[in-house]
């Protein structure tokens, strides 16, 4: 099947920002998964060049736009590499490819009728480029609520477009066409939109020379928006082009909402009015919002350098926190410490971990060669069922234009994975002969559950299968979508790696121009620090040879909960390299025991066991206290379990 997913084009007048960049990330995993779908796909963004306003903002750099938009362009450029995304074409404006199909369009359009020439007077907002009669300002103002700002008069001789001859014939198709604006919200809006009755639209202006000439009347240029939408058709080389052919009409244009108005209204009329069939889908995805609820924008300056945010955190945890924060039908909030929770929580300590701490159990208990497995269990055929669920739910997701439901199952799929880890307990069959075959079976499933997290995350984090593949034995081949609910593809005596983490943990306090950072210990509350208390006294000396009878180990706790019948207890199951022990430990006053789960303590290891209320405990976990204060030490790095301290 052949795929056509655009972009809006970008206004040059600025560089990209986090917020620009959810709508190209969110096509480029839409193209990815078509890729891995085997579909032809062209994917295609690039930029608007030919406003009012970025003349406007060249001449405040006392630059010429052309030359002013060369420079900007590049950095759009960069932002998409940095951000890995796969685009076929970029398409701008002042291109020669483009200027003549527009003008050709236009003369056409004059040519039959659509397009005649009369005198607009009304008001025009150039932050919008967009048109508003008298009747529509808000206090004399520009009436988009995202901008408000002044508007200006203008009375001269333009050209219109007849968008009201096909109003009829745009409500029908939207009527019979169900799927062709979405989300539902956005149809709905725009069915009212129209309904409310369309005017024809002022096409061209004459007060300014920037921008492409109508061909036949050169005073006037043509409206930027006429000239913007054209790019969809004019990077397919309309109107005999061999790609038209293969690729019009779009399967999905993907834009803000900011902007289905220009796509669902005038878009289709264009369309129309040429005898071209109209995209399937146009789909207008919500704003990411700061914390204090404004839209990010460049006009209002509240930007955060895209390329530090990549450097710092790496281009795949920035387009999975994009993809996974922005739900269908509503905004998205953006902050950078929203961003480390979720590389951490999501990315990090469930992800990566998984990959880890399974792949790092094939290494020590069959020396990194995949087992072949034995007879399967229930839980295996758990993971199955589930794995299918799981594909058939993405597949479902992605032809909704849906990402963040798409990554919500795969991470169902991910907490499954460690449960599994946590139910099988490899390091206790590992000490028991006669569970050999069992351990088979559960580390040959480990790494079938990486190769299928490797393929699941694909379309969204493109640098992930390359690692995932180097890990199980530098197979690129083992990255087929279709095998995402496959199970026994890998062949036994592969040679595993435990490799690096995917995602280390991010401690924000090391960024000291971080917006806002967390201090990674709570702060000491009013009371504590008022309440002077006396210290112990420093014990006697000891040797460096007494201090390394100690084996101190981090250790990963994998489950927590109250000793029965007493204030102070918490019995906790504590991964060791791949050995559970059971610690008994007085914290229960300090600590619920799901704020410790899947945290990474320091563990006395050599320590004899002792058994309190009937529980060995093997070993005993380090805690600074004073007072009534007491905090448990934790490891804030993605150290594995058994990682010595020193
Ligand atoms: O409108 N959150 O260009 P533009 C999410 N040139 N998406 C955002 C965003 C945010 N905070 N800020 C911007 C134009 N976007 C025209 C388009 S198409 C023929 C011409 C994204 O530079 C979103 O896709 O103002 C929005 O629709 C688009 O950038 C607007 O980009
Ligand atoms: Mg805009």
């Amino acid at each position: 099947m052949n795929y056509y997913i655009t972009t809006p084009i970008f206004y040059p007048n600025s560089s990209p920002h986090i917020g620009t960049a959810y709508t190209t990330v969110a096509a480029d995993a839409l193209a990815r998964y078509h890729r891995l779908l085997g579909d032809n796909v062209r994917f295609l963004t690039g930029t608007d060049e030919n406003a009012q306003k970025i003349v406007r903002t060249a001449e405040a750099h006392q630059m010429d736009p052309k030359a002013y938009v060369d420079g900007v362009v590049l950095r759009f450029q960069e932002l998409w590499n940095a951000l890995d995304i796969s685009y076929d074409d970029f398409i701008r404006t002042t291109e020669q490819r483009h200027e003549v199909v527009v003008q050709q369009i236009f003369s056409k359009l004059y040519d039959q009728g659509d397009i005649y020439k009369s005198e607009y007077s009304g008001w025009y907002c150039t932050p919008c480029e967009t048109f508003w009669t008298e009747s529509k300002l808000v206090e004399g103002k520009c009436p988009n609520p995202d901008c408000l700002r002044e508007v200006e008069l203008l009375k001269e001789e333009s050209y219109f477009f007849r968008l009201s001859k096909y109003q009829d014939a745009l409500l029908k198709h939207i009527q019979e066409h169900p799927e062709f604006i979405q989300p539902v919200s956005r149809r709905n809006e725009m069915i009212r939109f129209i309904e409310s009755g369309l005017e024809d639209l002022c096409v061209s202006r004459t007060t300014f020379k920037w921008g492409i000439k109508v061909p036949f009347d050169p005073k006037h240029v043509v409206y930027v928006w006429l000239d913007a939408l054209i790019n969809y058709i004019s990077a397919l080389g309309y109107p005999d082009g061999e790609l038209l052919k293969e690729y019009w009409p779009a399967n999905v244009q993907i834009m803000g909402k900011d902007i289905v108005r220009f796509h669902a209204v005038i878009w289709p009329i264009i369309l129309m009015a040429l005898g071209l069939p109209l995209p399937k889908v146009v789909y207008g995805h919500g704003w990411y919002l700061t914390k204090d609820g404004g839209k990010i924008s460049k006009s209002r300056g509240n930007v955060q350098d895209s390329f530090e945010l990549i450097q710092r955190y790496g281009s795949d945890a920035i387009r999975y926190f994009l993809l996974r924060e922005m739900q269908v039908g509503t905004d998205g909030t953006y902050s950078e410490d929203n961003l480390v929770d979720r590389l951490n929580s999501d990315l990090a300590n469930d992800f990566g971990n998984f990959v880890s701490r399974s792949l790092a159990m094939v290494v020590k208990f069959r020396e990194g060669i995949v087992p072949r497995p034995g007879q399967d269990t229930l839980l295996e055929q758990e993971l199955r069922a589930l794995s299918s669920e799981v594909k058939k739910s993405v597949d479902e997701s992605l032809s909704r234009c849906d990402p963040a439901g798409a990554l919500e199952q795969i991470w169902r799929f991910v907490a499954r994975c460690n449960k599994y880890v946590d139910e099988t307990a490899p390091w206790a069959l590992a000490k028991q002969g006669d569970q050999q075959e069992r351990l088979n079976t559960v580390l040959y499933t480990f790494v079938e559950c990486v190769r299928i997290l490797g393929i699941l995350t694909a379309p969204f984090m493109p640098g992930i299968p390359p690692r995932i593949c180097t890990l199980l034995g530098g197979d690129a081949g083992l990255i087929r979508w279709e095998e995402a609910d496959q199970w026994g593809i890998i062949n036994p005596e592969t040679c595993v790696q435990k490799g690096e983490q995917l995602f280390p943990r991010i401690d924000v306090s090391q960024f000291s121009t971080a917006e806002e950072t967390k201090p990674m210990t709570p702060e000491p509350k009013q009371e504590e620090q008022a309440t002077a208390l006396e210290f112990e006294p420093i014990k006697e000396e000891i040797s460096i040879e007494e201090f390394s009878k100690l084996d101190l180990r981090v250790g990963k706790v994998l489950s927590a909960e109250k000793v029965p019948k007493t204030e102070k207890l918490l019995k906790l199951e504590i991964e060791i390299s791949g050995e559970v022990r059971t610690v008994v430990s007085g914290i229960a006053k300090h600590y619920a025991p799901e704020e410790l789960v899947n945290k990474f303590v320091v563990v006395v290891a050599n320590l004899k066991p002792t058994k309190l209320r009937g529980i060995t405990s093997q070993g005993m976990i380090l805690a600074a206290s004073h007072g009534e204060v007491l905090e448990v030490l934790m490891a804030a790095k993605d150290l594995p379990g058994g990682a010595q301290v020193k």
